[in-house]
């Protein structure tokens, strides 16, 4: 495993980092603890030492299972981030909403309480905004109220999580002094966070979490017009319609793209991110060992040629999937 530095927080993040999505449980069926357990302890001797997850996953079922790893293996041998919900539950931060209907600093310090219970911890190593607007800068209520929890020892950095599909929305923000951190999609698809945000987060020393690397399994190849998944699995709306078949078809162009390079698409994926110097880790979402033993894999220093990425820019996808997930 490699590691990077992420950004001025001087924490030392292994390249690959676990995504705890999937493991919360309630929008992504088909899972188990025990698995989810044998995944973190494998991602752990794997080296990951960088877990996030997030208050809202499973309604704090995710940061249980994280606290359980902590417990088992030592707390201060892992980093753990994780999200503070909007109020108003709405994903994503829609433009002009009050600063005080998302994040009221009351609502931010029962969060963080929230969470340190789940966690079964006493200090939130990153504490991230589930979601994000520019506009909010001007306000200060939010900006006080986290600092008086790092003041407190209750967290020790502040991140914020930026909208899907619109790292343009963070720009500002990327130039401000408050967040040690972002989290913006980066993958092969989507790669517009390179366009602005990323060159911005490398001028200020801003760590760059890169999430869903593998597009919610698109980008895996383990997909096709014919997969199904379970009742109540959020993925039967992200994948609606006829999306698998858009998939299918993108995903085996792609598949052109594999060789000496990367022999799979999972590995391709993975190294596409990782190719990018303003990213600090990739947090890939895993639930079970034989995912994390391949993907920590990946994480052996070796980046993509100019020539393979030149040709994997050709795969930008303008989509927004998650748009079907929000129906406000
Ligand atoms: N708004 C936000 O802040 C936000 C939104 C989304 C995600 N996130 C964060 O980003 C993390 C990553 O995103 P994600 O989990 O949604 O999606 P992702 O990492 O793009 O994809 C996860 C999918 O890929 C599969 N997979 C992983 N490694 C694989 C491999 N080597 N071979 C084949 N399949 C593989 C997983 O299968 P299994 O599950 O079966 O292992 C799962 O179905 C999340 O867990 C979460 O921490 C944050």
């Amino acid at each position: 495993m490699e590691y990077r530095i992420l950004g001025k927080t001087d924490l030392r993040v292994s390249e690959i980092g676990f995504g705890a999505w999937g493991i919360g449980g309630s929008e992504w069926q088909n899972g188990n603890d025990e698995e989810a357990l044998k995944a973190l302890h494998l991602a752990f001797k794997q080296g990951i030492n960088f877990y996030d997850t997030a208050l809202a996953y499973g309604d704090g079922h995710s940061e249980k299972l994280i606290g359980q790893l902590a417990n088992d293996i030592g707390r201060y041998n892992v980093i753990i981030a994780t999200k503070i919900p909007p109020k108003n539950l709405k994903w994503p931060a829609p433009c002009g909403i009050p600063v005080n209907d998302v994040f009221p600093k009351d609502h931010i310090r029962d969060s963080v309480h929230k969470s340190l219970k789940n966690l079964k911890i006493d200090t939130i190593d990153l504490i991230q905004l589930h979601v994000w607007q520019d506009e909010w800068l001007e306000h200060t209520e939010w900006q006080e109220a986290l600092l008086t929890l790092k003041r407190e020892g209750k967290v020790r950095f502040i991140g914020v999580s930026i909208n899907d599909h619109d790292p343009n929305s963070a720009l500002l923000l990327a130039q401000n002094h408050i967040a040690d951190t972002v989290q913006c999609i980066y993958n092969i698809f989507d790669p517009t966070a390179d366009d602005a945000l990323l060159d911005l987060c490398k001028a200020n020393q801003i760590g760059v979490i890169a999430r869903v690397p593998f597009d919610e399994g698109a980008l895996t190849g383990t997909l096709n017009a014919q997969t199904t998944f379970p009742e109540g699995d959020f993925r039967n709306l992200y994948f609606g319609d006829n999306r698998l078949t858009m998939v299918e078809q993108k995903v085996n162009e792609l598949k052109k793209c594999l060789g000496e390079e990367a022999k799979s698409l999972p590995e391709l994926a993975i190294r596409f991110c990782l190719s990018n110097s303003a990213i600090s880790t990739v947090i890939a979402g895993m639930r079970k060992a034989k995912h994390v033993e391949a993907n920590t894999s990946y994480a052996d220093g070796k980046k993509l040629s100019p020539k393979l990425l030149e040709k994997l820019d050709a795969f930008r996808w303008n989509k927004n999937f998650y748009a079907s997930l929000h129906t406000d």
